[in-house]
């Protein structure tokens, strides 16, 4: 069934159906994952992976994650080692990508990959999405369903907050339980963190038992999602505030304070978990709203904590 907005559509058998002849027919639709809302698209097609790039006005040199069902789809594609074994068992499905190095038969479109020797692969676990890539013998080419640059989406109605009606076809699966992009972490020579998430270095550590470094931008552009501005709601963002006005809003977390016409708390619980699942909630409200300007509390730096300050450090760039 259609929901209010002629293009969301509801988590059905029928609808799954449809969203796979759409995808058949090397045309997009927007999924959900636990992530966040993602474009999807077949990834062995250039027109249907043109269609991503062209939709998100997304620079040809960033690569897109590619999803794949489960680790026995993926082999035709990368070189699986070591590390991605027992990380997949632990992780998989779930909130992590890898960067694996790519097989010279793999039939990835070379746009997809911006035609590097590697690929970020991903098993998401929401079950729409799993369910949709179970009845399909192609990976799909997922990247956040936003503006190249601007605040990923968390919700059908986000999507259609960044694109209107441009995408006829948004499956519903509610909204994002993690609510910020996957964990990226390198594989393909020394063990990276390209992109913190949910599953954090600690996590990663306790599985692999080696040092590991986070990636800290650099000239050369490793993981072109960690440019310096990203996810960004259009007006300046100040970090380590203590107050806002009521013409700038003012982003807290914890117990200390209330929400109120300019007070956004991301959890007043003081549970990072929630305050990454609202972060792109509030961001985008106040994107909306008459705000000039937002500061932002400090956020306790650890677990998620490290995603949602490096997510509102390039906010603020
Ligand atoms: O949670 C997620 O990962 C979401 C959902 C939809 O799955 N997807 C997502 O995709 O965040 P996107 O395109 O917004 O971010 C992909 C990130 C970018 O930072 C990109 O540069 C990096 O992954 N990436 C992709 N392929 C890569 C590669 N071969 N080497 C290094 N980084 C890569
Ligand atoms: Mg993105």
């Amino acid at each position: 069934m259609k929901n209010i907005y002629s293009n969301i559509y509801k988590n059905s058998p029928k609808n799954l159906n449809i969203a796979i002849k759409i995808l058949k027919k090397n045309n997009i639709i927007v999924v959900p994952t636990e992530t966040v809302y993602g474009i999807a698209g077949n990834a062995y097609s250039k027109y249907a992976v043109k269609k991503i790039y062209k939709l998100k006005n997304r620079p040809k040199k960033n690569p897109l994650i590619i999803h794949y069902r489960d680790i026995s789809s993926v082999k035709k594609d990368a070189k699986i080692n070591d590390r991605f074994k027992k990380l997949y068992k632990k992780f998989s499905p779930g909130p992590i990508t890898y960067i694996l190095e790519k097989k010279k038969k793999s039939k990835i479109c070379k746009l997809a990959n911006a035609k590097l020797n590697t690929i970020a692969v991903r098993f998401p676990k929401h079950n729409s999405i799993r369910n949709l890539l179970k009845k399909i013998d192609f990976p799909l080419a997922i990247p956040s369903a936003n503006i190249a640059g601007k605040i990923s989406p968390v919700s059908p109605g986000d999507v259609i907050d960044e694109f209107g009606k441009k995408i006829s076809f948004i499956l519903d699966g509610g909204r994002s339980q993690v609510g910020l992009e996957s964990t990226v972490v390198n594989l393909f020579g020394k063990t990276k963190i390209l992109r913190p998430g949910a599953i954090t270095k600690k996590h990663l550590k306790e599985v692999l038992r080696e040092r590991l470094t986070t990636f800290k931008g650099s000239k050369k552009i490793r993981s072109p999602g960690l440019l310096k501005k990203h996810y960004s709601p259009g007006i300046p963002i100040k970090l380590n505030s203590k107050k806002g006005n009521n013409k700038v809003a003012f982003i807290t977390f914890g117990k200390k304070y209330k929400n109120g016409k300019n007070i956004f708390n991301l959890s007043s619980k003081g549970n990072l978990n929630e305050a990454a699942k609202n972060l792109y909630k509030i961001l985008r409200k106040i994107k909306n709203s008459q705000f000039k300007s937002i500061n932002v509390a400090k956020i306790p730096n650890k677990g998620i904590g490290v995603a949602i300050n490096d997510r509102l450090r390039r906010a603020a760039k």
